[in-house]
C-alpha cells in the first residue's frame, strides 16, 4: 500500500492551518512552494511505516508525527540553500524559495515550517497526550543542539569537522527520529528502533555523497559536486565510487538485521529493501569495471 496519499493529505492540512485567516500572502504562498511538491518523503514514509509496523493504534498521531519530521525537513532544505549556508539556487528542480521569494521570506519560511511542526504535535496531544510529549521531546533532540540538524550544520562552521558527529547530526538525526516517532506514535518504546534509523540515515548519507559525485544538476534537481566544490569531506573521496556501493550495501543488510521483532517485521525488511533500491545511483559507464 502507498503511504504517499496519507502523507500529502497530512502535509496540506497542516500547510492549510498555516495559511489560514490573516496570514501575509507571500509567506503564505512561501510555505507551501517549500513543501510541495515535495521530494522523496522519504523520512515521512519510514516513520509510518514504523508507526504500521508496531500496529498504528492511532493513525492521528502517527500522521502528525510523520509531518512534524517533513516539515522540519523541509525547513532546513529552506535554510541550508541560503546564501549564508550552501548558496544554491536550485533546490527540486526549482528556484530554491530564497531565490523565489526573497531572503526574508525565506528565512520565515524555514521558521515558520519549524514552529509549524511542534504545532502539529502539540495538537495531536488531544488524542494521546503523553505520547504527544513524547515525540516533542524526540523532534526537539533531533532538530536542535546539542546533535540535531542545528548542531550537524555548526560544525560547518568549525576549523575542524568532526566527520562522524557531523553527519549523524545533519543527516542521521532525523532519520533516528522517523523510527523513534513512529514507534513512539504507536506507543511503543522508541529506543529499540534508533538502530534502525540510524543506519538507514548513514546509508542515505553515503547513497547522497555518490549522488552528488556522480550525477549532473539536472538529475539531481538540485546543484551537483557540491562535496568536491566545498571541499567537504565524504564517502567517495575517502573510498571510492566502488568503495562507497559496497559500503552502501553493508550499512542497509545491517539495517535489515536490525529491525526489531513486532507484527510487522516482513513489511518493514521489504520497506528498507525498496528504500535501498531507491537509494542506490546507478552507476555511468565509465565506473562499471
Ligand atoms: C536532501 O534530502 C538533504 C539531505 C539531508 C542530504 P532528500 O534527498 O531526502 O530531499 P528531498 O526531500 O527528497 O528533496
Ligand atoms: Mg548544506
Ligand atoms: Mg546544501
Amino acid at each position: 500500500m502507498s503511504l504517499k496519499p496519507r502523507i500529502e493529505a497530512a502535509m496540506s492540512g497542516a500547510i492549510r492551518l498555516g495559511q489560514a485567516g490573516s496570514a501575509p500572502p507571500r509567506l503564505a504562498s512561501a510555505l507551501d512552494y517549500a513543501v510541495s511538491p515535495g521530494g522523496a518523503r522519504i523520512r515521512p514514509t519510514i516513520c509510518l511505516s514504523v508507526a504500521l509496523a508496531c500496529g498504528d493504534d492511532r493513525p492521528g498521531v502517527a500522521d502528525a508525527a510523520a509531518t512534524a519530521i517533513e516539515l522540519i525537513h523541509c525547513a532546513s532544505l529552506v535554510h541550508d540553500d541560503m546564501p549564508c549556508f550552501d548558496n544554491a539556487d536550485i533546490r527540486r528542480g526549482k528556484p530554491a524559495v530564497h531565490r523565489a521569494y526573497g531572503e526574508p521570506l525565506a528565512l520565515l519560511t524555514g521558521d515558520s515550517l519549524i514552529i509549524m511542526a511542534f504545532e502539529v504535535l502539540a495538537r495531536a496531544a488531544v488524542l494521546d497526550p503523553a505520547r504527544a510529549i513524547e515525540l516533542i521531546r524526540i523532534l526537539g533532540e533531533s532538530s536542535g543542539m546539542p546533535g540535531g540538524i542545528c548542531a550537524g550544520q555548526g560544525w560547518e562552521s568549525e576549523a575542524q569537522i568532526d566527520l562522524r558527529a557531523y553527519h549523524r547530526a545533519k543527516t542521521g538525526a532525523l532519520f533516528t527520529a522517523a523510527t523513534r516517532m513512529g514507534a513512539a506514535a504507536a506507543g511503543e518504546e522508541p529506543d529499540a528502533w534508533t538502530e534502525l534509523g540510524a543506519r538507514i540515515g548513514e546509508a542515505f548519507q553515503v547513497a547522497d555523497d555518490l549522488r552528488d559525485a556522480l550525477y549532473d544538476e539536472a538529475t539531481l534537481g538540485k546543484p551537483a559536486h557540491q562535496d568536491e566544490i566545498n571541499g567537504r569531506p565524504n564517502a567517495v573521496s575517502e573510498l571510492g565510487v566502488r568503495g562507497a556501493i559496497r559500503r552502501l550495501e553493508d550499512i542497509l543488510s545491517g539495517a535489515i538485521a536490525s529491525i526489531p521483532s513486532c507484527p510487522g517485521e516482513a513489511m518493514l525488511c521489504d520497506m528498507v529493501r525498496k528504500t535501498a533500491e531507491r537509494l542506490t545511483p546507478v552507476l555511468p559507464a565509465q565506473h562499471i569495471a
